[in-house]
């Protein structure tokens, strides 16, 4: 009977599991206490600069300024999410809910690049068997968009998560009968942010809180957004997030065009060596120019490739450059996947940015709660996590968000090595999901 034993252990080896994920848009019914703000028209590039000069003057405090009044809004909107639970099929009761930060979308959580290195979603559902419902913000991604100065702000996002996990509780998110016991909810930077703030809302929404990406110092976000030198979406990847599309009718002199072989064509001939054309049309705006044209003229009237058509108010930053400056730690990442990551970024709204920093100061929240952040965090730490302030006794800036949780049953601060503000699009991302799955298993949220 023995001999059976190396056969069966080879067996299980090779036998990786493999999630099962499905895409499912989640109706929620937002309710959210928000700010009316009045602000000047952005119509191009030039007024995007303008809100950024005004955000981040010495002068006083923009949202302040520009605040008239406030206003309930009201009504149904669609979450676009991604459900995911192990190949056994058994749900389990504890379920993580993922919330991205600026930037990114859902996918941030499992990421799909070369040897596979990058994906939390994998980690949690294939290795620890947890569940995970990564969620495209509100307004966001796939899910419904708004007005981006009047809806599109923190308050209604936060309304939207909090509705995902009550639906998660009562076993009514659709097609997952179960009543998920334990809600974990993760966040990335404005995720964490909101995440952090619903639990301030609403202390028994959630039962544990991991915050990745985030600090409790605010100090670094002018830096921030003076380096993201905020365009208008549109302008800037007008084939994913505008309405430009190229002309696809054939006629025999008018074939759709290709505009990557049109801007090399040109570039080629106003003088500029093969090398530069890559580096024009990989690492500067020409690259967010070209990004998801290919989809567009290659799909002719699919839904799959059809472009945002996004209001003026959504912005992003120009190019890869200020995506590096900002997230990513030079050395410890994939110029590949930076690349990759900037091609299929998304945006942020003008109201998004004038209610990111308005969460309170503590939380009531009595469940375990876990910060962890990159070591070189741009955003959060001002690019070293351990320069903490003359004065302060933590050891670190993510540790110095303790005593914003009085009642925290743990808590831990983790500064994840060698990493930037976008933690998993870094070499060592998987480093940094054991140590989240870890401290849940310590703390009495392992999966079953
Ligand atoms: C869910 O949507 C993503 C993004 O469109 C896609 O890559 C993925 O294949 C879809 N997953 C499933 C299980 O349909
Ligand atoms: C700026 O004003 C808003 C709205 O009144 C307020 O919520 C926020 O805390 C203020 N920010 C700072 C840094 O004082
Ligand atoms: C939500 O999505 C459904 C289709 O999946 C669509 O019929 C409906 O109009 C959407 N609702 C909103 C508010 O976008
Ligand atoms: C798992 O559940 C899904 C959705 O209920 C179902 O379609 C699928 O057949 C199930 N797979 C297995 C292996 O039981
Ligand atoms: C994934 O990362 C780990 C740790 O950084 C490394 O040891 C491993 O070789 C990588 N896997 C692949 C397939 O590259
Ligand atoms: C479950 O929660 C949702 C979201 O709050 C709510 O609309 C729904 O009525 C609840 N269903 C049950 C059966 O309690
Ligand atoms: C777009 O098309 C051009 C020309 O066919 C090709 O060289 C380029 O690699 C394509 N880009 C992407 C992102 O598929
Ligand atoms: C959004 O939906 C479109 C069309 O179904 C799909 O091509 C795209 O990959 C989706 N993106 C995300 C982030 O789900
Ligand atoms: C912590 O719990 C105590 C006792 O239940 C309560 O009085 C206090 O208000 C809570 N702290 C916060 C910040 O909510
Ligand atoms: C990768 O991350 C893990 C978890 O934080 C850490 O223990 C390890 O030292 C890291 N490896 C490197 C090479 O930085």
């Amino acid at each position: 009977m023995h001999f059976l034993l190396p056969l069966l252990v080879a067996l299980f080896a090779s036998d990786a599991t493999a999630k099962i994920c499905r895409n499912l848009t989640v109706a929620v019914n937002i309710e959210a206490r928000q700010g009316v703000f009045s602000i000047p028209d952005l119509q191009g590039n030039l007024d995007a600069t303008a809100f950024a000069q005004r955000l981040t003057s010495n002068h006083g405090n923009y949202t302040e300024d520009a605040l008239d009044g406030y206003q309930t809004v009201e009504g149904t909107y669609n979450i676009s999410t991604t459900f995911c639970q192990p190949d056994t099929n058994a749900s389990g009761t504890t379920v993580q809910v993922l919330s991205h930060g600026i930037g990114y979308d859902k996918t941030y959580w499992d990421i799909r690049y070369e040897n596979g290195n990058y994906s939390y979603v994998d980690v949690a559902v294939d290795e620890y068997g947890y569940s995970t419902v990564a969620i495209d913000r509100f307004g966001i991604g796939n899910s419904s968009h708004g007005h981006p100065l009047n809806l599109i702000q923190a308050p209604a996002e936060i309304s939207a998560l909090h509705e995902i996990t009550k639906l998660l509780r009562n076993g009514s998110f659709p097609t997952v009968p179960t009543a998920f016991k334990n809600i974990i909810t993760v966040g990335h930077s404005f995720g964490s942010i909101q995440v952090y703030t619903l639990s301030a809302l609403d202390p028994s929404a959630q039962d544990a809180l991991i915050l990745t990406g985030f600090s409790g110092d605010t100090a670094y976000l002018p830096a921030t957004i003076a380096a993201w030198n905020l365009h208008l979406a549109r302008l800037n990847q007008p084939s994913r997030f505008g309405s430009a599309r190229p002309r696809t009718t054939p006629s025999r002199f008018d074939r759709p065009v290709n505009l990557y072989t049109l801007l090399a064509q040109s570039l080629r001939g106003a003088g500029l060596s093969d090398s530069e054309v890559q580096q024009e049309l990989t690492t500067t705006e020409l690259a967010n120019l070209l990004a998801g044209s290919n989809a567009t003229s290659t799909t002719s009237d699919s839904a799959a490739a059809a472009p945002q058509d996004l209001p003026a108010g959504y912005l992003t930053w120009p190019d890869f450059s200020a995506n590096q400056y900002t997230f990513f730690y030079p050395g410890a990442f994939d110029l590949g996947l930076g690349l990759q990551i900037e091609a299929t970024k998304q945006p942020v709204t003008t109201g998004e940015l004038l209610t990111l920093a308005s969460f309170p100061g503590s939380t009531g929240f009595a469940g375990p709660v876990q910060v962890v952040t990159g070591e070189k965090d741009a955003i959060f730490c001002g690019g070293d996590c351990y320069a903490v302030g003359a004065g302060s006794s933590a050891s670190n800036i993510p540790a110095e968000v303790a005593p914003a949780f009085p009642n925290a049953s743990v808590f831990e601060a983790y500064v994840q090595p060698n990493t930037g503000h976008a933690i998993n699009a870094h070499y060592n991302a998987t480093g940094a999901y054991h140590a989240v799955q870890r401290f849940l298993g310590a703390n009495g949220f392992g999966a079953s």
